[in-house]
């Protein structure tokens, strides 16, 4: 079973996906991540991040690995803590919203999710990646509260520039932030994670077998 989860920075996506795939037993499969490798990846060969075609074929020559302990490799390198520092949340979307990019991300990461019971969380898991997931949510919450979630993780960086970053990557994403007409909406903002982690574990027990 595929578990499709999306929604814009700081919904809750990340905390909320791998508690559920914990409790479900399920694998977890963090797509951002695969951006976010990528766009290491790039900076560190100083490739222009303008250059779809070579960035698409940089992503076919080195494919992202993700490891049973949730570790993200790439090139033969383990970026894990490099993928999460500012410089990657600033140019990702850059990175991103190339087609010839996305194209290879997303037929490696419908052959990741082929691959028995799975959470899958990103921005086009329900409409794109995987169309035919039996459950789809999609997450949100106030962009105050999102930006409050995301200075919690990121302390270092401020509370004004946290929110022109948050508010400038919801511009460059917005074109793959829609939801799948089919995902049940959860606006997380007065709601702890505990509570929509429930919320999708029902979903997802009342499409399993009895
Ligand atoms: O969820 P995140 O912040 O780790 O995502 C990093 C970036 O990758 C974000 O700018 C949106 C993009 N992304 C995407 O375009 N498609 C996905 N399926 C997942 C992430």
């Amino acid at each position: 079973m595929i578990v499709a989860i999306d929604g814009p920075a700081g919904a809750g996506k990340s905390t909320v996906a791998q508690q559920l795939a914990e409790r479900l037993g399920f694998r977890y499969l963090d797509t951002g991540a695969m951006y976010r490798a990528l766009t290491w990846l790039a900076l560190q060969r100083g490739l222009p991040l303008a250059d779809g075609d070579r960035l698409g074929q940089l992503a076919d020559e080195n494919p992202v690995m993700l490891d049973e302990q949730g570790r993200v490799w790439i090139g033969g390198t383990d970026v894990t803590a490099s993928i999460r520092k500012s410089d990657i949340d600033r140019m990702v979307p850059v990175v991103a919203r190339h087609q010839p990019v996305r194209q290879v991300m997303r037929t490696r990461q419908r052959e990741l999710a082929d691959d028995g019971n799975v959470v899958i969380e990103g921005r086009d898991i329900g409409t794109v990646v995987a169309p035919d997931a039996e459950v789809k949510v999609y997450l949100n919450a106030e962009r105050d509260v999102r930006a409050q979630r995301r200075l919690a993780e990121r302390p270092e960086i401020g509370a004004d520039a946290l929110a022109t970053d948050l508010r400038l990557r919801d511009q460059s994403d917005a074109a793959r932030m829609r939801p799948a007409e089919d995902a049940v909406q959860i606006d997380t903002t007065g709601l702890d994670v505990r509570d929509v982690v429930g919320r999708i574990e029902e979903l997802v027990r009342a499409r399993q077998p009895a």
